[in-house]
């Protein structure tokens, strides 16, 4: 059988920490995650809405997850898809209404599905009253010390306080015109507000119980390693900052010790409601540092960025599940598993190119994109494999995992949009990077023109012709289509899966292999020739098994007799 070797083994002290953390509602969740503009229209405006959501409550209810997380669907001019909010307690028009919102709530819950609202402290949009006023208020006033405005260089404050750069490219400091400069993490329409403002920590709190107060399960916060800033001069220069990454909480920007504070706090609100509410954070953070965010003092969960990094190599996904459920042991909480969300490449995509050595697959696909999808060749059958596999390791994996939507389509990524078509700041500001809108067009929902079912009407983003093809109506209809290996998936996950730990099981070097406490074996080849399975019953294949035997790029759940 070639080489074989031995991986790491669960120890059963171990197991039993996992069994006791992972046994509440947050920590064995299958999440969708709704990008509300791109999901649904009623009302044919080319803009999903939350009576879209609703209407298709069927679905998700078919679907068999647990929860939905709705990314912003709050008042905004779009200048970040959503992620620049102009008032964290509405709904924009065009979405609906706040009534349409507790319509959709009630619905959902009606099926038995949970509801995840985004939560975006870091920044603003520029049209919130606040950063209204305080532009109008001027230096020195109360109005701009909810955000951090900073004298400019030169004479008459012309230069930027210093040379720190946005993560969506250029200047991370926009001027006001009267001699300071205000600071935006993000793009220029979304101030930064400042955490040591008292009047911004109770904002904050009054945003977390208006939501929960109507109702809602839980709350994703968006740029969580980002709130406690050290803006103190002298600033270092950008060259020694531009890492983000450190295992110490030394940087001056990202993920500083004192950001749990603010977690701690809000527990205190989460823990008030009978059943407490919970979070998930989104933290970009040094791999050593994540468990805090997942702590029970903290947010509970955080986002397992390292799987959506992770190439299809056996030995990647072997690392990447070590330190998630080492994570679990060491700090008594879940990873939160995720393939792709409305940032990232679709997974199919990234899977369908050539691997290319020094490069992520997430880094070849971005480049990829530049090219509009022509270089290198995708592969659209070999990447679709490949994530029906993934997501048969991913659900088969304890802790909560998050499916971005379409993904349960196996849509691919729509790389050939016009560069006019394009609504992600990312793609204005950046000559190395397309953006993110080729994983955010409007879902196909049937063969039918203007939009496959989307709406009566257009769709915002354009959607391309071989949508017809993926659209839920023909899957619906097709056994072995990849909305339905999800659906049995999650079918068998809530009956086979849930809690507990795992042992790995002696395999050749290309073959993942797994064992359930239950008894369930996860099998993944991702080598290029079929390989044997144990003698047992096969529960699930994300492709057809042939005698006895697992194709390459497939994922097998079995009982070994
Ligand atoms: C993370 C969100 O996922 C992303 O879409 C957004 O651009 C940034 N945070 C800024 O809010």
């Amino acid at each position: 059988m070639g080489h074989t070797r031995r991986v790491t083994s669960i120890i059963e002290q171990d197991q039993q920490v996992i069994a006791e953390i992972s046994n509440d509602f947050p920590h064995t969740a299958v999440v969708y995650q709704v990008y509300p503009r791109s999901f649904a229209d009623s009302n044919g405006d080319g803009v999903g809405d939350l009576p879209g959501i609703t209407s298709r409550v069927p679905y998700l209810r078919s679907l068999g997850v647990n929860a939905v997380w709705l990314s912003p669907f709050y008042p905004s001019a779009l200048a970040d898809g959503g992620y620049d909010v102009d008032d964290h307690r509405d709904v924009d028009p065009r979405l609906g209404t706040l009534q349409d919102f507790d319509a959709m709530l009630a619905a959902l819950h009606a099926a038995g599905i949970k509801v995840i609202v985004d939560i975006v402290p870091n920044h603003t949009s520029n049209r919130h009253p606040w950063f209204v006023q305080a532009l109008a208020a001027g230096p020195g006033s109360p109005e701009r010390d909810r955000y951090l405005f900073r004298d400019g260089r030169g004479v008459r404050g012309e230069e930027p306080p210093n040379d720190w750069e946005s993560i969506f490219g250029g200047s991370a400091w926009a001027p006001t015109g009267d001699g300071q400069w205000y600071f935006h993490c993000f793009a220029a329409e979304q101030p930064d507000l400042n955490w040591e403002n008292e009047e911004v920590r109770e904002d904050f709190r009054r945003t977390l119980r208006f939501w929960a107060d109507r109702g809602v399960d839980g709350f994703r916060i968006d740029v969580a390693h980002g709130l406690r800033k050290d803006m103190s001069e002298p600033y270092p220069p950008w060259g020694e900052i531009a890492d983000i990454m450190r295992p110490d909480g030394s940087h001056p920007l990202w993920d500083r010790d004192h950001v749990h504070e603010i977690y701690a706090d809000w527990r205190r609100i989460f823990k008030s409601y009978d059943p407490p509410r919970f979070a998930v954070a989104e933290a970009i953070v040094h791999p050593t540092r994540r468990a805090r965010y997942a702590s029970a003092d903290s947010l509970g969960q955080a986002f397992n960025f390292a799987m959506q990094d992770a190439d299809w190599r056996p030995e990647d996904y072997r690392q990447v599940i070590n330190d998630g459920l080492a994570d679990m042991i060491n700090n008594r909480s879940t990873t939160s598993w995720l393939l792709g969300c409305h940032d990232t490449p679709r997974v199919a995509s990234r899977y369908g190119l050539p691997l290319d050595d020094g490069r992520t697959a997430q880094q070849v696909a971005r480049d990829w994109l530049l090219t509009d999808g022509t270089t290198p060749r995708l592969d659209w059958t070999l990447g679709a494999r490949r994530a029906r596999a993934a997501i048969m390791i991913l659900l088969a994996l304890p802790g909560s995992t998050y499916i971005y939507q379409g993904d349960e389509l196996g849509l691919h990524e729509v790389a050939d949009l016009s560069q006019e078509a394009l609504e992600d700041p990312v793609a204005g500001r950046s000559s190395s990077e397309k953006g993110r809108d080729g994983c955010r067009v409007p879902l196909p929902w049937t063969q039918q023109e203007p939009s496959y079912g989307f709406g009566p009407g257009g769709a915002h983003l354009p959607q391309p012709d071989w949508f017809s093809g993926y659209a839920v109506s023909v899957q619906d209809a097709d056994p072995d289509s990849t909305l339905n290996l999800y659906r049995q998936a999650l079918a068998l996950r809530s009956q086979l899966l849930a809690g507990d730990g795992l042992n790995w099981v002696e395999s050749e070097l290309s073959v993942l292999h797994f064992a359930r406490p239950g008894g369930v074996r996860c099998i993944t080849n991702f080598g290029t020739e079929p390989v044997a399975l144990p003698a047992g019953e096969v529960l699930l294949s994300s492709a057809p098994i042939d005698h006895g035997r697992l194709p390459a790029d497939s994922t097998v759940w079995m009982r070994v007799s």
